[in-house]
């Protein structure tokens, strides 16, 4: 048995590891419940009296010396391991991930840079708005059907306190402090209780624009409007302003651009009719300014309203509204290169 232990002894002590896998395999070789050493142990129990003495102190010492051999194995492991994670200067870095602007923010800032080009300041107010700003100031005479064109939330009633339907009550809060002449878009958020679908959603952003002086006419709201799509769309793009409704305007239009995915030729985008409706316009009504106090006979002004979302639509062509809300990152990442 003594010549055993020694045998074992030189092959443990031949043997080398590489891995964490191999020191554990070495340690259930010798030191599992089945391991070599549990076997000596064994054995040594049916050895006569006078043989115990000495060869318990040898396997013991067997033992000792695998123990530290394990022991030592690892932490040289450890240190290996140690030197490998140290910093490789050499190494090139990882890559680092830039954020992108949204794409709502983008188009939101190019329409305020062109119309702050033309002299344009820009207006804010609260989302929370009374009737008075949302829609009778707005030439909305009580229970007339026009209100329900843009389906609101209340908040209370009587008197009505709402979540703004369009950031046309940021004018006329402009209307009431600011001396004349008045140049001013408000962007902003707004509200409207509408069933979410890829064409409509119940919270949406606006740029709305508002300018007031004397003789300003039809002429200067297309030459203003066709400015603006030119700056965004392009140079081609073409115009066309169709007769619309809206209480506060009159004459009132809406203005469509041509489909810039097909020239205007017909294509499923814009339906086949070569045009996508991209914003409402018209002359501000005499009874809004008189609700103002303002001198209707002195002065004239016209006024616009876009979707943020619906141009960002058009000038992505992006299909589905939805897809601006939800914030996939896979989705706004496609803008990181956008401004
Ligand atoms: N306020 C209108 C809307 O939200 C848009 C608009 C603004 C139309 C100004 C005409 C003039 O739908």
């Amino acid at each position: 048995m003594l010549q055993n232990i020694d045998r074992i002894f030189e092959e443990a002590k031949q043997f080398k590891a590489r891995t964490k896998e191999e020191i554990e395999q070495f340690r259930i070789l010798y030191l599992g419940k089945k391991g070599i050493l549990a076997d000596l142990f064994r054995n040594f129990k049916e050895l006569p009296v006078e043989q115990k003495k000495e060869t318990g102190q040898k396997i013991n010492q067997l033992k000792q010396f695998i123990t530290e051999k394990i022991e030592a194995l690892q932490t040289g492991l450890a240190d290996d391991s140690d030197h490998r994670n140290s910093t490789d200067f050499t190494l090139p870095g990882p890559p680092v991930q830039t954020g992108a602007r949204h794409p709502i923010s983008i188009v939101r800032s190019e329409i305020i840079s062109i119309f702050n080009r033309l002299g344009y300041t820009i207006s804010e107010g609260p989302e929370i708005e009374d009737d008075w700003h949302v829609f009778s100031s707005l030439n909305f005479p009580p229970e007339h059907p026009a209100r329900d064109m843009q389906d609101t939330f209340f908040i209370e009633k009587d008197p009505d306190i709402l979540l703004r339907t369009h950031t046309s009550s940021v004018q006329v809060r402009v209307m009431e402090k600011e001396p004349l002449p008045i140049r001013t878009i408000s962007p902003g958020r707004v509200f409207r209780n509408e069933a979410v679908s890829a064409r409509a959603h119940c919270i949406f952003h606006q740029v709305e624009g508002l300018y007031i002086d004397e003789n300003v006419s039809f002429a200067d709201l297309k030459q203003t409007l066709l400015y603006f799509a030119q700056e965004m769309f392009g140079k081609e793009v073409e115009i066309r302003l169709r007769p619309s409704y809206f209480p506060f305007t009159e004459p009132s239009a809406e203005m469509d651009i041509s489909c810039q995915i097909c020239g205007g030729k017909g294509c499923n985008v814009c339906k086949y009719t070569g045009w996508l409706e991209i914003l409402g316009c018209g002359m501000v009504d005499p009874n809004v300014l008189e609700f103002n106090h303002i001198d209707s006979y002195k002065y004239t002004g016209f006024a616009f309203g876009m979707g943020v979302e619906r141009v960002a639509m058009l000038k992505y062509q992006v299909k589905d509204l939805r897809l601006y809300f939800e914030n996939d990152i896979r989705f706004l990442e496609q803008f990181a290169s956008a401004w």
